[in-house]
Parts: C-alpha cells; structure tokens; sequence
C-alpha cells in the first residue's frame, strides 16, 4: 500500500483505563475480527494476561478501514501498561506516528498517563486524547477534560467515547485517520527495520516484529541485526491480522514480522536494527539493553527438576531478552538459577509462567537489588545475593539504586501519604497543583524501599486513590553502616536462603519478625531448636521450639485410624521436601512463607 494511506499508531493509558477494550473495538469495527469469533480482549493473548487483566506483551494488529472512499492500512500497536515494562513501551512508540492517550473519566490522569504522554510528546507523536468510560455515572467528564488540558499543554479537541458501548469509537478511528501523519521514508531502496518485540518458535526461530521504515522487506533478503551483527535470510515474511499472515513484502511504513530461522538465545533485542547484510544503513538510534533491578534466586523444589528449570527458563529467554540468569546454588536448597528482573511484577510473571507453562514446582528466594560495592582490599563488585552481601570490617563504600517517583493523589490524602514517604527513606521535591483536585509529588527513594512493598502501602494510605509511577535514576552512595546483612540460624547452622539486607534502623525489628515468625511456621522435632536472628557480629533475636514428646499421633483423639494415616502420609510426603539444615529439616512450604513476607 501507498505509505500516504497508512497510520500507524498505539495505545497509552494507565492500567485499566480500558486500553484493551478499545482495541477490541477497533477490530470490530474493521471487520478484523468477525464479530462472533470476538473473544474479549484479543490482543491479551497470554492466559496469564487474560487472567490478570493487565497487558503484558504487546500483540500488533493490521486493520483496514475506508473513509471517503479511500482504504487505509491501520497498524496499531499494543503497549504494556506497567512501569516494569516502560523501555518496551517506548521502543514500540518508536514503531508509531500517533498515540490515541486514553483517559478513564472516572479515574482521570493517573501516574502512567503522565509518564507515557511525557516519552510520546518527547518522540514527536501526534497526541489524541480521549476520554473514556462517559457511560459510567461516575464520569467526571468536566474535570479530566481540565486534567487532560494541562498535561498536554494545549487546547486540542479531546474526544468523548465509551470502549465498552461502543459510542464514539467509529468517530476515534477516522479522526486517527485525519490526525495522525503518514510514515515518512528517507531511502525508497535501502531496507532499515525497528525491531519492536520478538518471539521465538521451535520451527522458525526467532520471529522479529518489526516497523519498516526504509525500503522493503521480503523472503530471501539477506539481513543483518544491527546489535548483535547476526546475519539471516528472511524466511516468510506477513502482517498480523490478528494471527499472523503470510505477505510477499513488507513496505516502508508497514507493521509486520520477519522469520530469522536463528535458533539461538539472545540473539534478538527490542530496539535493535534490522538492515540489509550487503549494503547496511546505520542502525536506528536510542537503543539500550534494559538492565535487570531485581533479583531473586529460583530452585526447583525437587533436585530432579534441576535440568528441566534450565530448560524452561532458556526458554523464556528466547523471547524475554530482559530476563537475566545464572546458575548458582545453595546448601538447603540446591542447585537453582539466580535471576535478574526488571521489577517485581516481571518477577511474578515469570515464576508464574514456569510453574504454568512448564508445570515446574519452585522456591523462590530473596528477591533483592543490585548493590555495587567496594571493598578495603580495593576491589569493586556488584553484589544481587543477600548472602554474598559482605561484612561491614570489608566494606569501603556501597552504593545503591535510587528511583524518582512521581505520585499522584488528591490533596486531602497528602498527610498520610507523606507519613508513608517519611517511613520509606523518602526525599520529597517539588509537589505540583495538578487540575482542582490532584496533586503530584516528586519523591526520590533507594530502591530497597521501594521494593519494600511500597505500593501496597501507598495504596492503603490513600485509600486506593494515589497512583505511582517511577525511573530507576543513577547509584547513590549509602551512608556507611546504613544497610547489613540480617542472618538467620536455625540450630547454629546459617539459613542463606533467610539472609536478607536491610537498614540499619529497622533491624531489631526485623530480626525479631523474623524469628518469631520462623518459630511459628517450623516444624517440632525430636529435639528443641533455636533460632538466631544475628547481624553486624550480634544475636539480635533468639526463640526456641521445644522438643517434640515422643509419639507425635498418640494425642489425636480417639485413636482415629484414618487420622492418623493422613498424618503420617504428611509426614512421609513432608520428607521427601524438605531442605536439610545441619540437624534440622526445614520443609518448603517454610521457606516460601518465609521469603514471602
Ligand atoms: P491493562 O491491560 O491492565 O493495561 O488494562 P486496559 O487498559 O487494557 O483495560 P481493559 O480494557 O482491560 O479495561 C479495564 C476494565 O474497564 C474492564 O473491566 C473493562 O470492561 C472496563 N471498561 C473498559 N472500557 C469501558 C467503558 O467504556 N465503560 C465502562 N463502564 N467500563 C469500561
């Protein structure tokens, strides 16, 4: 198609504004999807998403849709609406001229809506705003309109629709047609390809998704990654509409994928360059690795699954080149992987994916940052293991990652908010009037504190009204002694699945958290045991179970035969999992709880 008739463009909103629902829409309206094959919420492909209700993975779509007799070619491209995920959404509105910035009336602009207009204002998007959920009686039509005005700074006519009616989205998708620019193409000739996501097949390898901007792509051109210079012949090209369909070429200004037939990890990266092999254009700018926060050890919780996790989690990382991991293990434990993430909800997705699509059982241990450290002998190194974290006498300087925050809340929750801040190690800037109603406060924070559950405590100060958005910012040195290691023994031998790395003025606390709490979930034994919470060379906390008296089912009433079985049966089943530590048998459901916290 003539590039003059194509739009491409995305979706922005913050979680739940109904950015899904809208593209349902969209697919209707253009026959893409007949209506009766319509399963909610079609671009959330993955179970997990649909489950969760949040989007994950962006899926791109090719609509066509005729105004005033012309066709047009409509590529929209879903962005993932979490923070974790902020440098994919980026790089997919690289892929777009245009960003449909969905409001919810109700909930009016909220923490990511600023984020996301901030990264398309800055690529020179054309912005449409639109106000959805006019249906609901708690629409505040009036007062977001304001909202929406001042976050963009201009006056532009911001459209009223109902995703979930239906009314006003035929108007949204011509006015798309009207606002949003053509691609424009600088080499007619020479190929030039943005990868946006990729994914990989057992019988085509890696699958990259693409916008072509320069030239045109098709079977048999021989190509290169720009990152990562690997060279291919384009299988079969195609187009999404929704499911993937072959095409002869991909042109200038189209949306589609190119099936490499590489069968090797990391190979492919969101953000790299697709060129031609022979005659190559530089590389399209801005691209980066996005670097793992979070990390957290991941065991099998039966030693025999060991080679089946490395499988499962190689998998993964065929498609996910964000997800980092090595192999690593612990004496309670085993053998495992220490993982890196982007964030904790990156974290969750994957451990669920594990458990689901490969059926594996797993402990996950310790999620943790990274701490860059360095110690009195001079060496550096960069710490994400709790139990790696070394002793203070070794220490010269730490380092941590911080985040600014960006909070939005009406005024009248502001005390309590702050009260939270106050408790999270929070440096508070410049708060701004934001519309009558709303607020936004700038805060910088370690990222250890963020980590500490910090939404969930936001979320219950501002009664679910506050919403956050945050960048990882740059490492900042701690103050000597802020941050130990907290150790936790159970008879005299040290637990390094239990270590855990937290501040100073919070340790006593901890430490008897800790204890009390392992007490509680700790099997008796034949013998008492003692637990010993101990950090900077001190016992801080110390509780003990006593000794079990000899037969365990002798006091079950009655002498209920079937109870008893079940009893033993546990027992026996209790056996087989548990993770030996000197004398003593810690069973894993213990750890799970106890990492959990
Ligand atoms: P994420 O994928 O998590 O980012 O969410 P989303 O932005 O895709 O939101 P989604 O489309 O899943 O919609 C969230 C909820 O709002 C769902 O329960 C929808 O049914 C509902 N919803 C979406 N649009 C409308 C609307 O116009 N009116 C009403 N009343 N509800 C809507």
């Amino acid at each position: 198609m003539d590039a003059e008739n194509i739009r491409n463009f995305s979706i922005i909103a913050h979680i739940d504004h109904g950015k899904s629902t809208l593209a349902d829409r969209f697919l209707e309206l253009t026959n893409t999807v007949e209506k009766r094959k319509m399963k909610e919420q079609i671009l959330d492909s993955m179970e997990l998403e649909r489950e969760r209700g949040i989007t994950i993975k962006m899926q791109p779509v090719r609509m066509k849709y005729q105004l005033s007799n012309i066709n047009y070619q409509l590529n929209l491209i879903d962005t993932p609406g979490h923070i974790d995920f902020s440098y994919e959404v980026s790089r997919a509105l690289k892929a777009v001229e245009g960003a449909v910035l969905l409001v919810d009336a109700a909930q009016g602009v909220q923490a990511q809506t600023i984020a996301n207009v901030e990264i398309a204002k800055s690529f020179g998007l054309v912005i449409i705003p639109v106000l959805n959920k006019i249906d609901l009686p708690s629409a505040r039509v009036q007062e977001t309109k304001e909202e929406i005005k001042r976050l963009l700074g201009s006056d532009s006519d911001i459209l009223e629709i109902s995703a979930k009616t239906g009314k006003g989205v035929e108007a949204l998708l011509e006015e798309i047609i009207r606002r949003v620019p053509p691609p424009k193409i600088e080499h007619k000739e020479r190929n030039r390809a943005l990868v946006f996501d990729f994914e990989y097949s057992n019988h085509q390898g890696v699958i990259v998704f693409v916008r072509v901007k320069d030239g045109h792509i098709k079977k048999g051109d021989n190509l290169t990654l720009s990152q990562t210079k690997e060279r291919f012949t384009a299988g079969e090209v195609g187009v999404f509409s929704p499911n993937k369909k072959v095409v002869p070429v991909l042109n200038a200004g189209e949306t589609g994928y190119i099936v490499t037939n590489i069968k090797k990890p990391s190979i492919a990266a969101v953000g790299d360059t697709v060129v031609s092999a022979e005659n190559p254009l530089p590389p399209l700018d801005g691209y980066h690795t996005p670097k793992p926060v979070v990390w957290a050890s991941i065991y099998p919780e039966s030693q025999d699954d060991f080679n089946g996790l490395r499988q499962a989690i190689e998998r993964l990382r065929l498609s996910d080149s964000s997800l980092a991991f090595e192999e690593e293990s612990s004496g309670a434990l085993g053998r495992g992987f220490r993982c890196g993430f982007l964030g904790m909800l990156h974290l969750e997705i994957i451990t669920e994916r594990l458990r689901r699509e490969f059926g594996l059982n797993l402990v996950i241990a310790s999620p943790t940052i990274i701490y860059k450290i360095k110690f009195t002998d001079g060496t550096e190194k960069e710490i994400y293991s709790p139990s790696f974290f070394p002793d203070e006498n070794l220490i010269k300087e730490i380092y941590e990652p911080w985040v600014h925050a960006r909070i939005i809340s009406p005024p009248d929750m502001l005390g309590a908010i702050m009260q939270t801040l106050h408790e999270y190690e929070s440096e508070i800037g410049e708060t701004e009037q934001f519309g009558d109603s709303r607020i936004i406060l700038n805060v910088k924070m370690p990222l250890r504190e963020l980590m500490r559950d910090f939404f969930d405590k936001l979320k219950s100060a501002s009664a679910g009204y506050a919403s956050l958005n945050y960048k990882i910012e740059k490492m900042r040195k701690v103050n000597p002694g802020h941050i130990v290691r907290l150790d936790i023994f159970v008879a005299e031998e040290l637990v390094p699945a239990f270590s855990r790395i937290v501040s100073r003025g919070r340790i006593q606390r901890e430490a008897e958290d800790s204890a009390e709490k392992l007490k509680s979930l700790l099997p008796r034994a034949q013998f008492a045991i003692k637990i010993q919470a101990k950090a900077i060379g001190k016992i801080l906390a110390s509780r003990s179970i006593s000794a079990l008296k000899k037969n365990v089912t002798g006091h079950l009433y009655g002498g209920d035969r079937t109870r008893k079985m079940k009893l033993w049966q546990k027992q026996k089943k209790g056996k087989q999992r548990l993770g030996k530590i000197g004398r003593v048998s810690i069973p894993q459901d213990v750890f799970v709880k106890m990492i959990k916290s």
